[in-house]
């Protein structure tokens, strides 16, 4: 026989999964692996929610579990997430939500994270949350609408880090040259890190460095990270670079060789028509 606590349960996890939120993280796990970005359990979202967007489906006084950051985020104290799990793969999310997405909230001091909802099999946030969460505070200190940080191993990206030399203003350049409405979307280029191994605060640091000047930072031979206002922003950024690097990746194979690309002097004058100001350095006019 089943208890009232136990109702009141049943009754909060099948609200929590009918949340936009959770719908918008379905939706961009699911499309993510369809586009082979995702294979396995490779690539992790994040996503700021606001206090008056969870209450709705969730209990918030009475934590499922607390786990302790080896990374303090003071700067993210109180502050509400809903994050993939360490592990989970991105095409089984849309089936079963509550083992591969959690809601957390980060407590008062910044040295724990209070789990409210979801990682249901006894799961934990991505192993890449240090990058997660040091990239919110990047991003934030200069975006106040900042809310996503997402990572996958997007497969032309991560082609062109080893055809492509790893200079940040070339690889930006290149990128922009590749299709009209790169330096559009993407006007503050491209940030790339050394090699480095992943889910450490160390990369997370790097990471978040990065941050402050570019919204899309390349690890090579593994990925990308990307930062936005919305879901469909952050997942068309990425999905602008990565189409990017795909034209490049035919191209450079192509027998024939370049014969001709989007001059500088283009390149200034679609910033100047859409109004955005390319990152300095790239264009030399
Ligand atoms: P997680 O499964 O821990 O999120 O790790 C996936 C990944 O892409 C590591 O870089
Ligand atoms: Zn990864």
């Amino acid at each position: 026989m089943i208890n009232e606590s136990e109702i009141n349960i049943l009754i909060i996890n099948n609200s929590v999964k009918s949340a936009p939120f959770v719908k918008e993280m379905i939706a961009a796990t699911y499309n993510m692996w369809r586009l082979g970005w995702d294979e396995r359990n490779g690539g992790n979202i994040s996503y700021l929610l606001n206090e008056e967007e969870v209450t709705p489906y969730l209990d918030v006084k009475h934590p499922v579990r607390t786990s302790i950051l080896d990374f303090p985020v003071p700067e993210l104290a109180n502050k509400y997430f809903i994050v993939t799990g360490s592990g989970k793969y991105f095409k089984n999310v849309k089936d079963n939500p509550e083992d591969c997405l959690g809601i957390i909230r980060v407590d008062t001091t910044g040295h724990k994270i209070d789990i409210l909802w979801g990682f249901a099999d006894g799961g934990k946030p991505t192993s890449e949350l240090p990058s997660h969460f040091m990239s919110h505070i990047a991003r934030l200190k200069v975006d106040q609408n900042h809310r996503i940080i997402m990572h996958n191993h997007a497969t032309n990206i991560l082609a062109m880090t080893f055809t492509h030399d790893l200079n940040e203003k070339s690889f930006t350049k290149t990128l922009w040259q590749m299709c009209t409405e790169c330096i559009v979307v993407f006007p503050d280029g491209v940030g790339i890190l050394p090699w480095m191994v992943p889910g450490t605060d160390e990369i997370g640091q790097r990471t978040a460095e990065k941050m402050a000047d570019h919204r899309l930072v390349i690890w090579p031979f593994h990925g990308i990270f990307g930062a936005g206002t919305t879901m469909d922003e952050t997942f068309g950024l990425i999905e602008t670079a990565e189409k990017a690097a795909q034209i490049y990746t035919i191209i450079s194979s192509h027998q024939g060789g370049i014969k001709q690309v989007i001059t500088d002097k283009e390149l200034e004058d679609l910033a100047k028509a859409f109004g955005v100001t390319p990152i300095e350095g790239v264009l030399t006019i």
